[in-house]
């Protein structure tokens, strides 16, 4: 009997097993599914035109794409989001889907602060997502 078959299966069972045990983790992640994700957010936040086109404070500029900060930050916004719409709202549940992904922060820094109004909440998340997705891409073309 060919013992090759039998190699090349189990080189597939413990290539497949091997991912599942550890659970969720940058190398096996699926980055088009978490970039539809936030794009799916985006859309949402551009259904609704936002009245100020007033711009950030750099300062929060730094506080919402510092990389340290995306952990807290997304916290933050995960609390926020309770101000407009309930946790089966498709914004919730996407941004639910990143911390898993996120590294904890290796220093304590002060996440963004958010209003509780839409149109402070639209602009800071919009920005938000511009970090996310620049995490997304450096971590996938890391491997
Ligand atoms: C969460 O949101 C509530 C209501 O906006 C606010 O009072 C509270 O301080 C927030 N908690 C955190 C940890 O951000
Ligand atoms: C949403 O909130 C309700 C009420 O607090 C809770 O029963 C439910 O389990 C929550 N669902 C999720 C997906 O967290
Ligand atoms: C990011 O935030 C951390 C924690 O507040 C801070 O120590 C670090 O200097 C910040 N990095 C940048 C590039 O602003």
């Amino acid at each position: 009997m060919n013992s090759l078959p039998i190699l090349h299966l189990l080189l597939f069972l413990l290539g497949f097993q091997a991912p599942q045990a550890q659970g969720r983790s940058l190398s096996t992640y699926q980055p088009k599914q978490y970039l539809k994700m936030i794009s799916e957010i985006m859309d949402l936040l551009n259904t609704s035109p936002s009245r100020s086109e007033e711009t950030l404070d750099p300062n929060e500029i730094n506080t919402l794409l510092n990389t340290t900060l995306l952990r807290p930050n997304l916290d933050a916004f995960l609390n926020a989001t309770k101000n407009f719409y309930n946790n089966e709202s498709l914004i919730w549940k996407n941004l639910k889907e990143f911390l898993p992904l996120l590294p904890n922060p290796t220093s304590r820094g002060e996440p963004i602060y958010i209003e509780n109004n839409w149109d402070d909440f639209q602009k800071k998340l919009k920005k938000y997502l511009e970090a996310l997705n620049n995490f997304l891409l450096r971590t996938s073309t890391e491997s």
